[in-house]
């Protein structure tokens, strides 16, 4: 018997371990894969998300207030970030599997599945990648804390597939693409961290397209319900997105990825007058 697509997205959901819950990414993906190229693709099936993943013991989870504070120049702070990078990475992987699962029972085209499959088996590869050099630098991801309320996004918009789409593709990743290039690959080339900075530039160029497929499917949902595409996303993450946007923003890989300037300077703009 294989199992239905859906069902290979609540064994990932439900796995625990990291590299365990990422080896089962990957071969989830594969047999997607595999069975579309054979003209047989998996069922989509209807089995359902667990509210929230399953995550391992460690890291302990801390509110962003309670994070010790690190110097980044320093290697501990370097390991620090590297381990913060990797803690966004597993919970993408899981958001991924959750946009397959949650909202299948919403009619869409098999391009939306290929697309989140994909992301996620990307994902994996880049939490995996972070976790090898965590493990060359002498540490391993589980041994510092990491923020709690990572899926929160993912509950705020669990009803709606249009919120899911405004909040965790076109602005959490986005915002990956504003800080990865400039800020983060920076720190490790002036610590001559050359394997480091290779598995950032796979991630960075990997994001973009995440971003991208965030940008199709949320166009395509407005063009299926007549709805204009710029104020329905400004309204929608005014509605489910608890932090402000701000700039710098990195306008050309936005727009590379389908979202023009009007989606976010408003917000950006409201954020600023409130003071955020
Ligand atoms: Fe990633
Ligand atoms: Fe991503």
């Amino acid at each position: 018997m294989s199992h239905s697509l859906t069902e290979l997205a609540v064994e990932v959901l439900t796995t625990a371990d990291g590299r365990e819950k990422t080896a089962r990414s990957h071969a989830a993906a594969k047999l997607w894969r595999d069975s579309r190229a054979a003209g047989t693709p998996l069922e989509i099936g209807s089995a359902l998300p667990p509210d929230r993943p399953a995550r391992p013991a460690r890291p302990e989870l801390l509110a962003p207030r309670e994070m010790p504070k690190r110097r980044p120049g320093s290697e501990h702070g370097r390991i620090a970030l590297i381990h913060a990078v990797a803690h966004i990475e597993l919970n993408a992987v899981d958001l991924h599997w959750d946009a397959v699962a949650r909202f299948a029972s919403v009619p869409l085209p098999v391009g939306y599945f290929d697309d989140w499959v994909q992301a996620a088996d990307e994902e994996s590869k880049h939490f995996n990648l972070l976790c090898d050099r965590l493990e060359a630098l002498g540490s391993h991801y589980g041994a510092l804390p990491a923020h709690e309320g990572m899926w929160r996004a993912a509950e705020d918009t669990a009803g709606d597939l249009l919120a899911r789409l405004a909040v965790v593709p076109m602005v959490l990743e986005a915002r990956g693409l504003d800080v990865t290039p400039g800020h983060m690959i920076e720190i490790f080339r002036n610590a001559d961290d050359a394997d480091t900075v290779a598995a950032l530039e796979i991630i960075y160029a990997e994001e973009v397209h995440h971003v991208s497929y965030g940008s199709k499917w949320f166009h395509f949902l407005c063009g299926r319900h007549d709805l204009d595409p710029a104020p329905v996303f400004r309204d929608l993450v005014r509605r489910h997105f608890h932090g402000g946007l701000k700039p710098p923003f990195n306008e050309e890989k936005r727009a590379e990825a389908g979202i023009p300037p009007d989606f976010y300077w408003p917000l950006a703009e409201e954020t600023a007058r409130r003071g955020g």
